[in-house]
């Protein structure tokens, strides 16, 4: 196991009603506030009116930013700035999903920085001071309620970037299940096809002895095969919804990569089919999860994905090692087609027209290689995209 520093100062509040510590949390930090929020499924499920409710009666003054779209663009980070600085804000509140809280965080570091925000998002000056933010979630799937990313799309030159940096990490985040009944079905399936695919990312690697690390991955991936059916099937379960909700953030908040070094695959893949189609995040993982599983299988890798097929999905470990590995790498797609998500990227009405594009742009932004598992280079990219079609 190699070194590490594990810090995660976020304070997650979780369960239900828990909405009605917010004021204080908030008072600990501002007084004037950015309520952010996304497309109004907030305003037609209650939070909304719940939230300013709190704010009002504890005389918290906000303003506020609508409309935050799915993979949000720079112009609402700019817009929000642009609040924020108009109106003296100290404190952000972002309620939603991935989105919301991910735009959220960039408005806090653009605030501080004099130029346009995409600077920061592209790499080309660093973030420093930051505002402090609190989340509400209302959808699980990123873990950006409990980590230090953002990722952030720039529709006019078709970039979809992600950065880190400790200051992004919420200062709190209230988690409560119930705020999830109202998500429609094909976001809950795609939001755990994210968990699990921020599972895989760092539980696949080579002979790295971080055991202990590689049972949490299993246990958060069992938890999505347990719950992931009856959270798709019955919108109100609570208990289902409840354990999805709480594997959301362990599974990308640097525990499972605490000691080992993994440099994430699929992701790097997936980002581009949202930047040139629009995909749903969770969507195009699914559809390249088991391609990229069946294209890195080889006699090196072989012995990790019987240790998934053993250990997560329980099959007889007397088998042929290959088996085991076919059998466990089927059973993945057979559990997502099962939760209503697609195989292959011709089901997206997505052909042949930009696979090249795609490829050369996947390896671009990641330096010409992609992951550390089995290496991809530009050929291999685009004969995953090809095999998923
Ligand atoms: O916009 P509204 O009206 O709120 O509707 C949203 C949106 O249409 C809806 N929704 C959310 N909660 C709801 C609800 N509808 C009804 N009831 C509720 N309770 O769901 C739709 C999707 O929301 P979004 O926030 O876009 O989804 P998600 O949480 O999956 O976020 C996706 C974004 O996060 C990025 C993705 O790339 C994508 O841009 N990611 C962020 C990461 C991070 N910060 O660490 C890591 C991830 O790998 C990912 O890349
Ligand atoms: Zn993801």
């Amino acid at each position: 196991m190699q070194n590490f520093v594990y810090s995660v100062p976020t304070k997650i509040i979780f369960g239900k009603d828990q909405v009605d510590v917010l004021a204080d949390q908030i008072k600990e930090y501002g007084r004037k506030v950015l309520l952010a929020y996304g497309g109004g499924s907030i305003k037609r499920n209650g939070i909304y009116d719940r939230v300013t409710e709190i704010l009002k009666e504890n005389n918290i003054e906000f303003y506020e930013l609508a409309g935050i779209e799915p993979n949000p663009d720079i112009e609402s980070v700019r817009e929000g700035v642009r609040i924020c600085r108009e109106n003296n804000i100290d404190f952000i509140l972002a309620v939603g999903g991935g989105s919301t809280i991910d735009c959220s965080k960039v408005i806090a570091a653009g605030y501080y920085y004099d130029g346009d925000p995409w600077d920061l998002v592209s790499r080309k000056s660093p973030i420093t001071k930051t505002l402090p933010l609190g989340v509400i979630l209302t959808m699980s799937a990123t873990g950006s309620e409990m980590n230090s990313g953002a990722v952030i799309s720039n529709r006019e030159t078709k970039q979809k970037l992600h950065i880190m940096h400790p200051n992004l990490l919420p200062k709190f985040s209230i988690l409560d299940p119930s705020y999830t009944f109202t998500l429609p079905k094909e976001q809950t399936a795609a939001g755990i096809a994210d968990i699990m695919s921020h599972t895989f990312e760092s539980y696949f690697t080579l002979n790295d002895g971080a055991y202990l690390q590689d049972r949490f991955a299993e246990s958060i991936l069992k938890t999505c095969i347990r719950y992931g059916k009856i959270a798709y099937d019955e919108a109100d379960n609570y208990e289902a919804k409840a354990n999805i909700m709480w594997a959301a953030p362990n599974a990308i908040n640097g525990l499972l990569m605490c000691g080992k070094n993994a440099i994430w695959s699929v992701h790097g893949i997936a980002q581009e089919l949202t930047a040139y189609y629009g995909l749903t995040h969770g969507v195009a993982l699914a559809i390249l999860t088991p391609v990229w599983m069946e294209y890195v299988l080889d006699d090196e890798r072989v012995d990790k994905f019987v240790e998934y097929g053993v250990n997560v999905w329980g099959i007889d470990s007397n088998k042929d090692k290959y088996q085991i590995a076919k059998e466990a790498i089927e059973k993945t797609r057979e559990f997502f087609t099962s939760i209503g998500l697609p195989k292959s990227l011709s089901e997206v009405g997505i052909g042949e027209e930009n696979l090249e594009k795609m490829a050369q742009d996947a390896i671009d932004d990641k330096g010409g290689v992609i992951g550390n598992f089995k290496p991809l280079y530009y050929d291999d990219v685009l004969e995953i995209l090809r095999k998923a079609l």
